[in-house]
């Protein structure tokens, strides 16, 4: 299984990986591609995960974004300060002039890769974007294989070669939903990051989505502004989707030190390594965090509605399970009436949202949808995260 075709490369969200798979949306979960092992039948609880670890140099770890878990608290509210710093015009000036990055998607993406591209043009830097098996090779991640395969080069090759060339490398390998306990040692990101010698920025991976995290908790700081009571729920959908998302966004908000309440039902859990760093989070900064499987209960008082349809763990590497009607759950799409239940309630989802499954017309056209300010902030943390990886403080030039 190479990187392009399998776990790095497999597009278990809308995002479907057009190289791999034929097409976007093409049947099967994480768009398998020929010659794959079966689906495995890992049903394992998803425990503690390994933590990803970057270079032994502490200055490049600094630099670089991996995993929420990774930030310290001053680090992460030094990212949300910078951001607000290069917010709009004042992002638009020439703090990286002459940098160059990379950015690496092996899986599809809209706003990602647009704000890490328009990002670079605003702050003076060149991006490179680079989509392996379409106008680069496709890759492999894994170490001590055999490469008889689709794959025709391996990551260390391609980042070492990269990290030749650019200040600063972008990184998206979607999980493979077929092995927990392989999707929760962020195998494509650990490779990536032990090949790298430049700072390597996290646009997704298996289980984490912190430039999304960091977007979503500016998008709540500049809306609401004070502690309030987050509903993070599970929504149906008609594939099984990576868990990077909620991850996110349950660290995300316990951070923030939010009443964090996540609701799914029965059979989809979160790992418990996500929870136990929601949980330290909220204790630490002083919010809660529980989790039911009630969902009517969860929206009552709500502030903050967030969605995200995610594969069940208890069906992990099963994509007919997962999409069969009892799983998909309809009754758990969100609507106006479940807002209605909360405190002038906001919807937040991180897009891209399949309309009237996971989220209803109504409640996504209306006004009190956030899903563009979510948007619109994922361009401000980029400037931020890349000014981070070039060592360039914004708030130490701060224009006159
Ligand atoms: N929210 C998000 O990361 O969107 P893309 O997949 O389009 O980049």
């Amino acid at each position: 299984m190479s990187a392009a075709t399998r776990g790095a490369g497999a597009q278990p969200d809308e995002r479907a990986t057009r190289a791999a798979s034929g097409g976007r949306d093409a049947p099967g979960a994480g768009g398998r591609a020929c010659g794959d092992p079966a689906v495995g039948a890992t049903r394992a609880r998803l425990g503690p995960a390994p933590r990803v670890t970057v270079a032994t140099d502490a200055a490049l770890a600094a630099r670089s974004l991996l995993v929420q878990r990774d930030l310290d608290d001053a680090a992460w509210d030094a990212l949300l300060a910078a951001s607000e710093l290069l917010a709009g015009d004042r992002g638009r000036r020439p703090l990286l002039a002459g940098l160059r990055f990379a950015m690496l998607f092996l899986a599809p993406s809209l706003r990602t890769r647009t704000a890490f591209e328009v990002a670079c043009h605003d702050l003076g830097a060149h991006a490179v974007p680079l989509q392996p098996g379409e106008g680069s090779w496709t890759l492999e991640h894994r170490d001590g294989v055999v490469m008889d395969g689709a794959a025709a080069e391996h990551l260390r090759e391609a980042v070492g070669v990269l990290a030749r060339m650019v200040d600063g490398i972008g990184l998206r390998a979607f999980a493979g939903l077929r092995d927990a306990a392989d999707d929760l040692a962020e195998p494509v990101l650990a490779a990536a990051a032990r090949a790298s010698g430049v700072p390597l920025l996290n646009l997704e991976s298996a289980l984490d989505h912190p430039h999304q995290a960091l977007a979503d908790a500016l998008t709540l700081r500049r809306q609401v502004g004070e502690r309030c009571k987050v509903v993070v729920t599970w929504a149906p959908h008609v594939r099984p989707l990576p868990m990077a998302v909620p991850a996110a966004a349950v660290q995300a908000f316990a951070r923030e030190g939010h009443d964090v309440v996540l609701a799914h039902p029965e059979g989809f859990e979160l790992p418990d390594a996500v929870l136990d760093a929601a949980r330290a989070s909220a204790a630490r900064r002083g919010g809660t965090f529980t989790v039911t499987h009630d969902r009517e209960a969860a929206f009552e008082g709500a502030r903050v509605v967030y969605a995200k349809a995610w594969g069940s763990a208890r069906h992990y590497g099963e994509p007919a399970e997962v999409a069969s009607a009892a799983v998909r759950r309809p009754g758990w799409m969100v609507r106006e009436r479940d807002l209605q239940r909360g405190d002038r309630a906001f919807f937040m989802h991180c897009l891209p949202v399949r309309r009237n499954v996971v989220v209803e017309d109504a409640l996504l056209d209306g006004p009190r949808s956030l899903v563009f300010e979510q948007a619109a902030a994922r361009l401000d943390v980029q400037r931020a995260t890349l000014c981070r990886a070039a060592g360039v403080d914004p708030a130490s030039q701060e224009p006159s």
